[in-house]
Order: C-alpha cells, then sequence, then structure tokens
C-alpha cells in the first residue's frame, strides 16, 4: 500500500516515527508530510531518514496536493490534533496537509491525540461527528495516561493497533459479491399515470457505496430516483417491480449477499390503460400483488444471506419480527416511516438471531456502515 502519513502538532508526533518502522516493516511504501506545528515536536529529519524519502512540510514547492494525493491508496493522519480536524470537518486547506486530505480520491483515516477536556468539548464532538459523516474513518483515540497528567479518552492509538487497522479494514469484504435493490417502484395505471412507494433511494445507495468501500462486488438494481450510481457498482436501472424481479432473478447466481432496500410497490394495476385514461367520474382500478422479490430469493434452494427492510408507521418490533419470519430470511432492519423517507438521517434496528440492535439516528452513510459490519458478523 502506498500511504500518505500526515504529521499534526501534537506530543503524540513521536510516535509517528515508530509507525512510519511498523509500515516499512509491513512493505508499505510510505511520504511523510508535516504541519509546521509538527515539525516543532519531531524532526523532520528523524522521519525522512525513517521513510527514506524527503518529508514535505509547505504547500509552496510545487504542486503537491494534487499529485501526491493521487498516487496514494490511503492518506493517514496521526496523530490528528482537534485543530486539524476541526479544519477538515469545514473543507479548510490552508496549508499542504490539510489541502491533501481535501483533494484526495483515497480513503482518509485519523487517529485522533488530544487532551481529554479537548476531545469532550462540543466543538469537537461535532466536528468529530461531521467528519464520520463524510467517510473520515476514525482509528481511536483511547483512554489512559495524557502527556499533561491527566487521564481519560483522547490518548492516541497505539502505532501497532494504526498499522494494523490499515492493513484489515479497507477490503474486509473483498471477494464477496452483493446484489442490492434501492428506490422505489413505478406501477403504471396509463402510459402517463402511475402508482408509487415513497422512497428517495438513499438508504439503498449508501448501503450499495459502504460496500464498495469494504471492497465488495456489488450489484446495484434500482428504480427511479434523482441519485447517480455509485461508481464502481454494476447498476442496473428498472421502473416496476416485474422489472426489479427479472433484473435480480438474472444476476442472483453466485451472490453471497442480497440486501432488499427498495420500497416495492405492493400492487401493480392488472390492465393498465394503453392510452390516456379520460377524467369523468369515479374510476376504480383493478390492482393485483406483485411479486415479493425478497421472499422469491429467501426460498431459493441455496440462498445467499438475505436482509430485509420494514418501513413501519407503528408496532416497529412487532411488525418487522413478523416479516422477519414471513419472508424467511435472518436479518431485517426496522425504521419508523416518517422523516427518514428523502431524508439523509435515519434511526434503525436491526433484527437478527443476535436479537435486536438499536442504532441511534445517524447519517444514512454512517448507518449503511453499522449495518455491515453486522452482516460481515453474521457471515463469519
Ligand atoms: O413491502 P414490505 O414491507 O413487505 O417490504 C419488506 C421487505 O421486502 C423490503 O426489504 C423490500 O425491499 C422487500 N420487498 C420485495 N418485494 C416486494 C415487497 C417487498 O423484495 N414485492
Amino acid at each position: 500500500m502506498k500511504i500518505i502519513l500526515g504529521i499534526t502538532g501534537g506530543i503524540a508526533a513521536y510516535k509517528a516515527a515508530e509507525l512510519v518502522r511498523l509500515f516499512l516493516k509491513k512493505g508499505d511504501e510510505i511520504e511523510v508530510v508535516m504541519t509546521e506545528a509538527a515539525s516543532r515536536f519531531i524532526a523532520p529529519l528523524t522521519l525522512q531518514a525513517l521513510s527514506g524519502k524527503p518529508v514535505r512540510l509547505s504547500q509552496w514547492e510545487d504542486m503537491a496536493h494534487i499529485d501526491l494525493s493521487r498516487g496514494a491508496d490511503a492518506i493517514l493522519v496521526a496523530p490528528a490534533t482537534a485543530d486539524f480536524i476541526a479544519k477538515i470537518a469545514n473543507g479548510l486547506a490552508d496549508d499542504l496537509l490539510s489541502s491533501l486530505c481535501l483533494a484526495r480520491n483515497c480513503p482518509l483515516y485519523i487517529a485522533p491525540a488530544m487532551n481529554r477536556q479537548m476531545w469532550e468539548n462540543a466543538a469537537t464532538k461535532r466536528n468529530i461527528e461531521r467528519v464520520r459523516e463524510d467517510g473520515v474513518v476514525l482509528i481511536g483515540p483511547g483512554e489512559g495516561l495524557q502527556a499533561c497528567g491527566e487521564t481519560g479518552m483522547g490518548r492516541m492509538s497505539e502505532p501497532e493497533d494504526i498499522a494494523s487497522f490499515l492493513v484489515a479494514s479497507p477490503k474486509r469484504l473483498s471477494g464477496k459479491q452483493f446484489l442490492i435493490t434501492a428506490g422505489p417502484t413505478i406501477e403504471p395505471i396509463d402510459p402517463v399515470r402511475v402508482i408509487t412507494n415513497r422512497s428517495s433511494g438513499k438508504m439503498g445507495y449508501a448501503v450499495a457505496r459502504a460496500a464498495l468501500e469494504s471492497g465488495a462486488e456489488v450489484t446495484l438494481v434500482s428504480g427511479p430516483t434523482g441519485l447517480f450510481p455509485p461508481a464502481g457498482a454494476k447498476y442496473i436501472p428498472v421502473s416496476t417491480a416485474a422489472e426489479m424481479l427479472d433484473a435480480v432473478m438474472e444476476n442472483i447466481h453466485g451472490q453471497d449477499v442480497f440486501v432488499a432496500v427498495a420500497a416495492v410497490a405492493d400492487y401493480r394495476v392488472v390492465n393498465p390503460g394503453t392510452s390516456k385514461i379520460k377524467k369523468a367520474g369515479k374510476l376504480l382500478l383493478e390492482l393485483e400483488p406483485n411479486p415479493d422479490i425478497l421472499a422469491t430469493v429467501s426460498g431459493l434452494d441455496n440462498p445467499p444471506f438475505c436482509v430485509g427492510f420494514a418501513a413501519e408507521t407503528e408496532n416497529l418490533d412487532e411488525n418487522a419480527l413478523l416479516k422477519l419470519k414471513r419472508k424467511k430470511i435472518p436479518m431485517i432492519v426496522g425504521n419508523l416511516a416518517g422523516d427518514a423517507i428523502g431524508g439523509d438521517e435515519n434511526e434503525i434496528v436491526i433484527y437478527s438471531g443476535e436479537g435486536a440492535k438499536r442504532l441511534p439516528r445517524s447519517s444514512k452513510k454512517v448507518l449503511a456502515r453499522q449495518l455491515l459490519e453486522e452482516i460481515e458478523k453474521q457471515l463469519s
């Protein structure tokens, strides 16, 4: 792996020397970028000698922030001070390291290190929540004795733990195949009118992105949404439930996991009009049930690990568990329909053989990652 190691100005900066040594031992290539403040805590010459490469300090030498970040597999900032985290939470780019982070097209890991009260400060908490939502991966901090003599949260994770986190985390699902449905389906009444369900597709797309990030191969079968398909996924746009079922069945072979996030319309019109139905008093539509895509997949001889979603207006536990049984699936994610539909945040409960796991309100991006961790646990 080619890693950019960013060092910011805290006393834990001295541990960065050990980190460089550990990465090199694993065979990684390290490029060190330090802030001016970091160079007050540890000499750039130390890191240059260990990494075998010149250490970069200034953004005024060349267009390094673009070139450097293009060639890297990951950026790791260790230690990451409260000040630096505040910068990346707000997209500031006033030195080489923060510019690199803003220009990156690779994962960003940060190992926070600060005094316990700085860690607990409301502003830091807000910044941490924000960078998490932006997809930055946090390593630590841990609890323990601090350089200032106080004891508490904010101690940088040990270099060994940081180094092993970077190998272990990015591709946890590599080799696994995920088929995901997302968005609504639309069922024609006539050429200009449809029956549909409320669904933005945001949760399904977030699950697809999280699976891709973890190294899975992803096929995304999606009803109409206003979203861009995630880069790297095999994307199959559909509109009706029947089309969604066909696309799923054509691609189900060899899948390890099937996540049915789509809000499939329960009914379709028996004989949709071939021309626009003229308005004339009452209109009676005859509806027939759509096929249950999830139940069809879970009923296969050798089904993939199936995960369903249940959006309910009341009695969430009871209704979700009933669906789990009826569809014969090992895991279902429940949420109360309301502001979750169309919004960027949600609050979910994951029901499985392990019981009910309640995940507090968070961005759909963060929830998708947490859901994948649960799926991973059950797969192994
Ligand atoms: O519509 P319902 O509440 O039963 O949806 C529960 C789960 O079943 C969801 O995961 C949804 O994607 C899936 N489903 C499906 N095919 C249907 C209806 C629902 O795959 N026709």
